[in-house]
């Protein structure tokens, strides 16, 4: 049996190998950073609690919601699905930015909705106004914005999403996967009940450490919540996964130890690379995006470090841990010190 046409050309996501010893290439935090005990009163006989009761009432309590206007997710990834799934009939538009998170296209695909995208400037921030030009122009039923945006690491200002927001009746849907690493208080999920077309989608995966439980969570109204649920798949978080992510919740030292390091260590690996005129973008996330002539990933390689690759010769840096930052930075510092070539 053949793919159905709309997916005959869908490449499968294929992450790097997990062979090197220093892997920077998946935004994951690099070293587990909290210890977590395994809970021994996991009836795996069972399925687990579908409403997920006590990790949605602990979010709901740290972020002041109804524990309606909260939905749990296998990773943030079910969950971005899911609004395509829900909401967007064949053909209809689902806009994003360019470049940005991959799976946004794969999702629109699979429900046959068309694709577009918006480039961002060469800085990764965005022309607020021709965006909304791109916006009346498609007339998207969804709209995925990133923020801070995966690859590059840049933001959309909050004056820009709130008149994104005002300006179109398309679903607007946050993606805040990395927005621990900006701030907190940025984040939109306090603006749920003002914007009727908001939904922000979060994730255990970065901040919290936790990509192997495939944790995520979706914020919105009562509303949109209660159409989601008719259409979501029942079980599809095991009970260790939530009971997991709920303890995370209780000790938030961990988290923001490695936040922290994370925005340390950021700081240096941004000079060692502006250093040898690999100047990254800025980022507000776990990562670096930068562009050069010179083959940084294969040359990254020979010393046991993956990055990830990305077209017009573009790599995207996840922040090492401190014990792996020392390395990265000598492998830089090679660069240099060799003239192995001129970088540009
Ligand atoms: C922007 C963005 N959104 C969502 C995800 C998916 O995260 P998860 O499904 O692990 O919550 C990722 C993962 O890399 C991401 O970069």
């Amino acid at each position: 049996m053949k793919l159905k046409p709309s997916l005959s050309t869908l490449k499968p996501y294929t992450p790097n190998p997990q062979t090197k010893a220093i892997k920077l290439d998946a935004n994951e935090a690099n070293y587990n950073i909290n210890s977590y005990t395994i809970p021994s009163d996991i009836t795996l006989n069972r399925y687990p609690d579908s409403l997920a009761t006590s990790l949605t009432n602990k979010l709901a309590e740290k972020y002041n919601l109804s524990p309606e206007e909260l939905l749990i997710g296998s990773g943030s990834s079910e969950l971005l699905e899911l609004i395509v799934k829900s909401f967007v009939s064949p053909n209809e538009v689902v806009l994003s930015l360019t470049p940005s998170f991959v799976m946004y296209e794969k999702y629109a695909r699979y429900y046959n909705a068309t694709f577009e995208t918006f480039p961002l400037n060469q800085d990764g921030l965005l022309n607020t106004n021709a965006f909304l030009s791109t916006i009346n122009q498609v007339n998207p039923k969804v709209i995925f914005l990133s923020n801070p945006n995966n690859p590059t690491g840049t933001s959309i200002k909050y004056e820009d999403i709130k008149t994104i927001l005002h300006s179109t009746k398309a679903l607007v849907v946050l993606d805040e996967a990395y927005i621990e690493f900006l701030n907190e208080d940025a984040s939109m999920i306090d603006q749920i009940n003002n914007h009727p077309n908001l939904l922000v989608t979060r994730t255990f995966s970065k901040a919290y450490g936790l990509a192997s439980l495939r944790v995520g969570y979706l914020v919105t109204n009562k509303y949109l919540i209660n159409q989601l649920k008719r259409v979501k798949t029942p079980y599809s978080v095991s009970q260790l996964s939530l009971s997991i992510a709920t303890n995370a919740l209780n000790d938030l030292n961990a988290t923001n130890q490695y936040i922290n390091m994370i925005k340390k260590n950021k700081t240096t690996l941004k000079d060692a690379l502006s250093n040898i005129n690999m100047t990254p973008l800025h980022s507000d996330a776990n990562f670096l995006y930068l562009s050069t002539s010179f083959p940084l990933a294969s040359y990254l390689e020979t010393y046991d470090i993956s990055i990830r690759s990305f077209p017009n010769h573009a790599y995207r840096i996840t922040i090492p841990s401190d014990n792996e930052l020392p390395i990265l930075l000598k492998a830089l510092k090679e660069i240099k010190n060799e003239n192995k070539h001129n970088p540009n």
